[in-house]
This record gives C-alpha cells, sequence and structure tokens, in this order.
C-alpha cells in the first residue's frame, strides 16, 4: 500500500490534506486520486468503467457520451432505516430521525471504515453545492472509492481544482466520507457493483455538531452522492437554522408572463409527486406568450436578504437524478430532451441497438429487451424492465427550459412557496394560507398517501414540507425556525399555498389533467402574490374561484372544478384531528403556533353547511 499522494500540490489547506491523510491511514486504500474535475478525467474513468463491467457504453449515434450501470439488486434506493442523525442529545435528532449515539456511532464506523478500501483507489473529490463563490455556495469534500460515485458528482456538482482553489488555505468544507464497504483481497476480482451485501451492513449517517458526514456499505443515489440529500438537506438544515436560512426540499421554477413581468416560485412536494415534470412544465393552450423556466428539480438554499427584504434561493446542484419510469415526450418533453448525450443511466433498460428504456418511455415497448438485472425481457414476462427507482444522471445545462439565471451566484427572488402532497379525497386542488403562520401550519401538516396494500386502501403519511426524511434536526424546531425566519428577516416572506394535482373521481380515475395544466394554478397563485386575483375565504384557506382562473384553452366544466375544490368539514375535521398524532410526538417542542393554528382550524370546520361548496360559496 502506499498512500503517498500530489494533494499537496493541489491546495494548502491544512485541514484538508490532515483529514485525507488520516482517512488514508484508516481505510488502507491501494492508491490515493485527488479529482481536477476535468473532461478528460471523466472519460478516462468511464472508459476505466466500461473496461471493468461497471458501465456498458451505449450507442454513440442514439446517446453519445452516455453510458449504463446496473447495480446490485439489494442496492437500489435510499435507505432511510439506515439513516442516521447523531446528535450529541437525542431529542435534537428529534422524533422522526434515527438516533445513535454518536461516540457509539463513532466507534461503529471506525471499525467498518478499518480498510475499508484495500485494494481500491481512493478519490478526493471538491465540489461546490451551488455556483462557485456564491454568498449562499458551501463546499464539501467527498471521500469514496467508486469511480460511478465520481463521474456521478461531476454532473450533479460542481467539481475539481476550481473548488479548491476556491476553499484556498483557509476555508471551510463539510467532510463526506462514503465507502462501498466491499475490500478487495490481493488478486481478488472485483464485482460490476460492489456494496455491504446486508442492509444492517449500510450506514448513512451525520454528525449535525460537527458537520461531518459517513456512508458506509451502499453506492446508490443519496446514499453515495453525498452532496444532495445528505449534505444540501440534512447537514445544510442544520447550518440554515444556526445561520438564519433554509435548505429544502424545493424545486424552482421561474415564470414569465407575456408582459415580461418574471416570478420565481418554490415548490416542496414528497417524493413520487412529480417534481421534476412540475420543474419543467410546458405552459398549456391558451398561455401563449407565457414561459416557465427551471432553476432546480430538489433542492433550493434561500437566504433572506434584510436590505430588500426578499427571499434569495440558489439550487445548490448541478443536474438531475431523476426518476426515469413514467418519464416521456409527453410527461415531461424537456426532460426527455436533456437526456440525449453526456448522462448516466442506472438500472434501466437496454434495447437490442444499445438505448436505454424504461417502463412509460413508449407506450409499446420494444420487443425485447435487457432489463435492469442484465436478463432477457419480453413483454408480459411479468417483471418490470426497469427498476421502478431507475435513475438518470443528466447535465442541468442541457435542459432546454433551464433559466438564465439558474447560475446566478445571487440566487433568483422567491414570490410564492407551494407545498403540495398527493391526496385523492376532500383535498382541494389549490389555496392559499391566511398568513405565514397559517402557512407554516398547511406545510408541517402536509401528507401524502401511500397506498397500504394489504387492506387496498390509501393511507396518510405525513411528510412536513416534504422533508421528513431529509431534517437534520427535531423538526418541532425546524418549524419554530421557519416561524422565526417569516416573522423576523421581511416584511413581506413569501406566500405560502398548498396544491393538489391528484384528487379522483367515483371511478378512481383523477380529475384535474395536471402536467401542463398545473400552470394554471401557478398562474393564480402568482396573480394573488401581485394582488391581481381575488379568492374565496374557505375553512382552510383562501380559494379560487372559477372566474379567477385562467381556462382559456382548456375544456374543464365548472362541475369538475367545484368536485376537486369542495370539502367535506366532516371529513376534514377528521383529518385535523388525526394531525394530532404527528404534533403530540414533538412533546414540549411543538411551537404553540402549530396547537393555535389546528384549534383555530376545527374551529372553521365546524360551522354548518356539512360540506363547504365553492359553487355556492361563489354565488353568495
Ligand atoms: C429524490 C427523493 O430522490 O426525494 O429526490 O427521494
Ligand atoms: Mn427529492
Amino acid at each position: 500500500m502506499t498512500t503517498t499522494h500530489d494533494g499537496a500540490s493541489r491546495t494548502s489547506n491544512r485541514k484538508l490534506l490532515d483529514w485525507v491523510d488520516g482517512m488514508a491511514r484508516l481505510c488502507k486504500p491501494e492508491r490515493i486520486y485527488w479529482c481536477d474535475g476535468s473532461q478528460a478525467e471523466y472519460d478516462r474513468l468511464c472508459d476505466e468503467m466500461v473496461q471493468s463491467g461497471a458501465f456498458i457504453r451505449l450507442n454513440s449515434e442514439k446517446r453519445p457520451n452516455s453510458y449504463l450501470a446496473r447495480s446490485h439488486p439489494s442496492d437500489v434506493a435510499r435507505v432511510e432505516n439506515r439513516t442516521f442523525i447523531c446528535s450529541e442529545r437525542q431529542e435534537d435528532a428529534g422524533p422522526t430521525n434515527n438516533w445513535t449515539d454518536p461516540h457509539e456511532m463513532r466507534a461503529r464506523l471506525t471499525e467498518l471504515f478499518d480498510g475499508c478500501m484495500r485494494g481500491r483507489t481512493m478519490y478526493i473529490i471538491p465540489f461546490s453545492m451551488g455556483p462557485l463563490g456564491s454568498p449562499i455556495a458551501h463546499i464539501g469534500v467527498e471521500i469514496t472509492d467508486s469511480a460511478y460515485v465520481v463521474v456521478n458528482q461531476r454532473i450533479m456538482t460542481r467539481m475539481g481544482q476550481p473548488v479548491l482553489d476556491v476553499l484556498g488555505a483557509d476555508g471551510d468544507f463539510v467532510p463526506c466520507m462514503h465507502s462501498v464497504g466491499a475490500p478487495l483481497a490481493p488478486g481478488e476480482q472485483d464485482v460490476p457493483w460492489p456494496c455491504a451485501g446486508n442492509v444492517e451492513d449500510k450506514y448513512i449517517t451525520h454528525f449535525p455538531e460537527t458537520r461531518e458526514i459517513w456512508s458506509f456499505g451502499s453506492g446508490y443515489g443519496g446514499n453515495a452522492l453525498l452532496g444532495k440529500k445528505c449534505f444540501a438537506l440534512r447537514i445544510a438544515s442544520v447550518m440554515a437554522r444556526d445561520e438564519g436560512w433554509l435548505a429544502e426540499h424545493m424545486l424552482i421554477v421561474g415564470v414569465k408572463s407575456p408582459e415580461g413581468k418574471k416570478h420565481y416560485v418554490a415548490g416542496a412536494f414528497p417524493s413520487a409527486c412529480g417534481k421534476t415534470n412540475f420543474a419543467m412544465l410546458i405552459p398549456p393552450k391558451g398561455f401563449e406568450g407565457w414561459e416557465v423556466t427551471t432553476v432546480g428539480d430538489d433542492i433550493a438554499w434561500i437566504k433572506p436578504n434584510p436590505e430588500d427584504g426578499k427571499f434569495y434561493a440558489i439550487n445548490p446542484e448541478y443536474g438531475f437524478f431523476g426518476v426515469a419510469p413514467g418519464t416521456n415526450a409527453k410527461s415531461n418533453p424537456n426532460a426527455i430532451a436533456s437526456l440525449e448525450a453526456n448522462c448516466i443511466y442506472t438500472n434501466c433498460a437496454l434495447t437490442d441497438d444499445g438505448d436505454v428504456w424504461w417502463e412509460g418511455l413508449t407506450e409499446e415497448p420494444p420487443t425485447h429487451l435487457i432489463d435492469w438485472q442484465g436478463k432477457s425481457w419480453t413483454p408480459g414476462c411479468g417483471r418490470p424492465a426497469a427498476h421502478p427507482n431507475a435513475r438518470f444522471t443528466a447535465p442541468a445545462s442541457q435542459c432546454p427550459s433551464i433559466d438564465p439565471e439558474w447560475e446566478n451566484p445571487a440566487g433568483v427572488p422567491i414570490t410564492a412557496f407551494l407545498f403540495g402532497g398527493r391526496v385523492s379525497t376532500n383535498f382541494p386542488l389549490a389555496f392559499q394560507s391566511y398568513n405565514w403562520e397559517h402557512g407554516v401550519y398547511m406545510a408541517a401538516t402536509m401528507g401524502s398517501e401511500a397506498t397500504a396494500a394489504a387492506i387496498g386502501q390509501a393511507a396518510m403519511r405525513r411528510d412536513p414540507m416534504a422533508m421528513l426524511p431529509f431534517c437534520g434536526y427535531n423538526m418541532a424546531e425546524y418549524w419554530k425556525h421557519w416561524l422565526r425566519i417569516g416573522r423576523q428577516n421581511v416584511a413581506t416572506p413569501p406566500r405560502i399555498f398548498r396544491v393538489n394535482w391528484f384528487r379522483k373521481n367515483e371511478h378512481g380515475k383523477f380529475i384535474w389533467p395536471g402536467f401542463g395544466e398545473n400552470m394554471r394554478v401557478l398562474k393564480w397563485v402568482l396573480d394573488r402574490c401581485d394582488g391581481r386575483a381575488s379568492a374565496i375565504e374557505g375553512p382552510i384557506g383562501w380559494v379560487p374561484g372559477w372566474d379567477d382562473m385562467h381556462w382559456d384553452g382548456l375544456d374543464f366544466p365548472p362541475e369538475d372544478f367545484f368536485s376537486i375544490m369542495n370539502i367535506d368539514k366532516e371529513v376534514a375535521r377528521q383529518e385535523t384531528v388525526e394531525q394530532d398524532e404527528l404534533l403530540t410526538r414533538f412533546g414540549d417542542h411543538l411551537p404553540r403556533e402549530m396547537e393555535l393554528e389546528r384549534e383555530l382550524q376545527l374551529a372553521r370546520l365546524y360551522h354548518s353547511p356539512p360540506v363547504w361548496d365553492l359553487s355556492r360559496a361563489v354565488a353568495r
């Protein structure tokens, strides 16, 4: 083994050099490699992975400079039950996070990492979350033994030597330690997707006080690309709490009217609610002259600016790590156009002519494929061809709808926050909170349906602010932070709205067409913020009346609109009562505003008639 490396010629940052030396002594890699972030380096690593069988090069006419990777079948998604917040005190992690004593976890990790990179290369990846040098950006350094992680990080973050130059001798960074947890014995042949075999051997750990990440045993997505969920959400949420900003699981879109008025909106949606589609929305018929542009599809870092009273947001990422199945030229033409070249595909199916395919890409599947596990596949064989969590890693710069300001280091000013779950009954298409506190309550009690297969019924999974798996500290303290931010920093914080695209009729069919038509809701939201649209005071917020929405180009009967706006008060009351289950878990940490808002909502829902009917409210 040799631990000599050229770190000293790349950076004079003592903290970084000492950390790398210490980790090299612990992990005992075969060699150490400092990533420069160049195209030549990326190409070389991809070539090496093609040679070793870790990557398949796709047909260069159909998908130039693109690759397919197949993971081990046991390593296909984020592992929430193996994700830990190791704060000094358990109550600082809160009841919704897995907590382990940090000293105990450090001891366990030290054992696991001891010699874990034997026979492998240890890569050092300096990366910036956010445009290099932006006052909202932060630097991380990931140490990993996975070349797959290196090349994905080059798409997902700004990475390499320019980051070290910005870091300088004294700059601070978040250390992100990663190993697939599969050392090689001398002469042992590597496998295409090394990882720890058992799920209990995977650890995605966060130390909020020291702002460190240690991830062991998985090579997949958010478990391994540590800039994303681990840093940009879990650790950054703690930094944001301490420094007075917000790190959120939010997309950011720009909306420009035909008159040239531009707004930006940030939206939090739980996983699997069509977030990437909404981030790349194409305005429908009836919205000629409107433009919707993409700043980000997953994460927003937002800083209130006391000077002008606005909230400025950046997308800390540089690429999209999107779910492939269901993405097609109809559901998301901008995503499809982003995927033409220079992408990495993971767990997609391979066509006979060297292209990728996934369920929903085309109406008719190809007659033959190689599935995500490398097996021959034909339609009707009873297995999915792509894994349901198959992914594309695509440079954001390739997205046709990318916003001209997406790399502005100062960020873009946010006019409104949207919060949206997936609710099939009784939950309106859109409504606005009465005020900031009420908005925080609406966002904190957000739920999304998960189908409980056993009973065939939809069950509500609470996902406050879509941050349940991503908040690095006590969720109730996080709500307090939101309440503080709205109150203290600016005179007019962004307005807060809830949306729901997923209401179904009695036949189980979606009533709202969704996709591009969601533009109609976006327009009402912005009209409200501009003081141009009226709204009707309903029992759970301000709702748009029929005349407040722009209907040109869509044949959507008023009865259908009313049917997705009406509220059965008893059902809503029951739902409000059930929020107790979430709120009481936080004990004394619960901000009293939450309890107060809930009481107010219950009071509003007590009044007759039993159904709050928008069509009648309009007539009054
Ligand atoms: C994601 C998620 O992968 O939210 O973005 O799960
Ligand atoms: Mn996400």
